[in-house]
């Protein structure tokens, strides 16, 4: 019974997954026309050097979506979206990263080369999909149970009607039930030729005095599905109440069910969560269930716990407003809200509604009907910053010290909203609660610059004091404007100056790396060589991951430009590769200088520019250096080590002023 191998189903496994060669990706992007494939789903007209349309992604009469054929970017100006050609067929066509390169190939006939992966990966691929065919074959029987046997009509199918369960809702949601018999399924799998090591993998059955028994039994069966549509895992619930069983018996963690990374639900919610730009958030299974069968399906459930990174990773995804809709007295909401700090720098608006009278969504849509449960949602919501705090202040009291440590907390969580486009929010919310606490605005204010600050003293390391004596006097390849904080303009300014260079310093290297830099070496050995460490230039992990994945690709032979990384199936980078080279851009650089009578351009001017971003670089460095040196020269000494700490401060100064001086010669006009 046991121990066979799998043959059967498992002997039909599809061929190992293998992923697409890099070359194979580099043929297809090198043929790649943005206009043409982006094109053939928006209707685009020539402005300038870009082309101009309706979004596909919003509804709007005047053009906003605008294509770049030079950057083969694209960006709504209306409804903010932007990426690239293979993120337009993701967004598009909810093609996955793998489905629009083959679609391209396809289109372009780059034929496709195939790499192996490596054994474990492998390995671990082919256990993954073993569980998804014995999960699909699990969640099959369980529901032809349910419908067709007996048992399950009479136990299940009654249960599930009696809460008002429809027919419709209940294939919907594959929903199942698993018999009272000890090892009903397990007999079942195992004639099937399933075999029993992935049947204990797959938390279905377990192994008792050698023998192998279902592990749910006499329960209603939710599977879980990630957000393709494959099934991961079950809930089972119990039908009769039980104080010793516990209510939910939940797949046990494997290759592919993966708490933190679930949302119940999503695989149903994708496209009503598009259409309304909006994920409503519940608490249960039953939840997500009953508002679909009020026709409210831009829903997920995170199955009661607090909320994971991945987790509101994935919903931003798909929209940039979360609602949160639980039961006024549950205990989840505060682990809900643990989580929820995570939200705010991923620019992610969250909301708030708590159903009343110990309702929970399932109940309360069951019991006020669809449009009623819409409405109070509506009215209802409220900012999440803002509930939070009022909860703080109630469960303060009077008690004064707890009182400033709720203006504190609240501090702290709007200085996490600190991306530049959040700017206008941040202000809002620091006045808002200014209000709510009755304290005055600015001194809020304060203290939210404080605690950004102290965020900034701690990435940048003793940086603050370390910077050019005037950044002003500076060139910098930079594209924003610094962002007015009333009593804090310089650390943010700089900042963002910072920030920007760093920024320079890559987008030099994505599109220059490859020209020349003498005779015998290009512009990426130059910077890979021409600092002691170039690592130690740049704080930023993001762009630090660029630099490192340049640095391999390089080293391997390929050769990677800004298109090799706007094209990553990490969208994290892909979006990154997108801001650094925005629309902008071009339109301020300070590159359009007259040179020799004509105008000379960034492009032509390509060594200044790495000479002078990297320049600006290393001057920080040296600062830093000569800060920390500073600060060794302060603490009491031998007379030997003064003189080496005095003789390396003399270093570092000439070091500066020569550097000073080249970058002067180079730019400074
Ligand atoms: N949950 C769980 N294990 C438990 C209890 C709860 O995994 N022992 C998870 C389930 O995902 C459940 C959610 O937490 O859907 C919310 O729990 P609860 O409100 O108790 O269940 P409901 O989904 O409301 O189920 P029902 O309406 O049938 O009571
Ligand atoms: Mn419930």
């Amino acid at each position: 019974m046991s121990g066979q191998r799998a043959s059967g189903p498992f002997g039909k496994n599809k061929e190992l997954r293998r992923m697409i060669s890099q070359q194979t990706i580099q043929q297809i992007l090198s043929r790649i026309d943005i206009i043409e494939i982006v094109g053939s789903f928006v209707r685009l007209k020539k402005r300038g050097t870009n082309y101009l349309g309706l979004c596909p992604f919003h509804n709007e009469k005047t053009p906003s979506f605008t294509v770049s054929p030079v950057k083969e970017i694209y960006k709504c100006f209306g409804c903010g979206r932007s990426g690239n050609t293979i993120s337009f067929l993701m967004e598009h066509e909810k093609y996955s990263y793998a489905e629009a390169l083959r679609w391209l190939a396809a289109k372009y006939n780059v034929e496709i080369e195939e790499k192996e992966v490596s054994p474990e990966l492998r390995q671990q691929q082919q256990v993954a999909d073993s569980l998804y065919i014995l999960n699909g074959f699990a969640g099959k029987w369980f529901h032809d149970t349910l419908l067709q046997s007996e048992e399950g009509q009479d136990i299940g199918l009654s249960y599930l009607r009696q809460r008002g369960f429809n027919d419709d809702i209940i294939r919907k949601f594959n929903l199942g039930y698993s018999p009272e018999q000890r090892d009903a399924f397990a007999r079942a799998a195992l004639s099937a030729q399933y075999n029993l090591e992935y049947l204990q993998k797959s938390g279905l059955v377990v192994v008792r005095d050698d023998k192998p028994v279902d592990n749910y039994r006499g329960r209603i069966i939710f599977p879980i599905h990630n957000q393709t549509g494959k099934t991961i895992g079950f809930g089972a619930r119990i039908i009769k109440s039980n104080d010793k069983a516990p209510k939910y018996i939940n797949t046990p963690e494997n290759e592919i069910y993966v708490k933190s990374k679930i949302l119940y639900g999503s695989w149903l919610a994708r496209q009503a969560i598009d259409r309304q730009d909006e994920c409503l958030l519940v608490e249960g299974y039953t939840d997500v269930i009953s508002l679909h069968q009020a026709g409210i399906e831009n829903v997920v459930a995170s199955g009661g716990t607090s909320l994971t990174v991945d987790q509101l990773r994935l919903i931003k995804k798909y929209t940039n407003h979360l609602t949160i809709i639980y039961d006024g007295d549950s205990a989840g909401i505060k682990a809900a809200l643990r989580g929820l700090d995570m939200a705010l720098e991923e620019s992610l608006d969250v909301k708030l509604v708590l159903i009343p009278d110990k309702e929970d969504p399932d109940s309360y849509v069951r019991k006020v009907g669809a449009a009623a449960f819409r409405e109070f949602v509506a009215a209802a919501k409220k900012d999440f910053i803002l509930f939070q705090l009022e909860v703080a202040l109630k469960d303060a009291g009077t008690d004064t010290n707890r009182r400033a440590e709720v203006v504190n907390q609240v501090a702290e969580t709007i200085a996490r909203i600190n991306k530049a486009e959040d700017f206008t929010k941040r202000q809002d919310y620091i006045r808002q609660c200014s209000e709510i606490l009755r304290i005055e605005e600015t001194g809020l204010q304060a203290l939210v610059n404080k605690f950004i600050r102290d965020r900034i003293a701690k990435q940048e390391s003793k940086a603050a004091a370390a910077a050019p004596s005037s950044p002003e006097d500076m060139p910098l390849p930079q594209d924003g404007e610094g962002m007015p904080l009333p009593g804090d303009e310089e650390s943010i300014n700089l900042l963002f100056k910072h920030e920007q260079n760093e920024r320079g310093m890559i987008r030099s290297l994505l599109d220059f790396g490859l020209r020349p830099w003498d005779e015998n070496t290009s512009v990426a050995d130059y910077i890979f060589t021409a600092s002691a460490d170039i690592y130690d230039l740049i704080d930023n992990a993001r762009l630090l991951k660029i630099l490192d994945i340049y640095k391999n690709w390089y080293e391997e032979g390929l050769e990677p430009t800004i298109k090799s990384f706007l094209y990553h199936e990490d969208q994290e980078l892909s979006t990154l590769a997108v801001s650094i080279m925005d629309f902008h851009h071009e339109l301020s650089l300070n590159w359009k200088e007259h040179f020799d009578g004509k105008i000379a351009t960034r492009d032509d001017l390509y060594k200044e520019d790495v000479l002078s971003t990297m320049g600006y670089l290393k001057l920080r460095k040296i600062k830093r250096l000569m800060e920390e040196n500073q600060q060794d020269l302060s603490k009491p000494h031998t007379d030997e080590e003064q003189m080496v700490l005095l003789q390396t401060h003399l270093h570092l100064k000439k070091l500066e002023r020569d550097l000073m001086q080249h970058l002067g010669t180079v730019i400074v006009k």
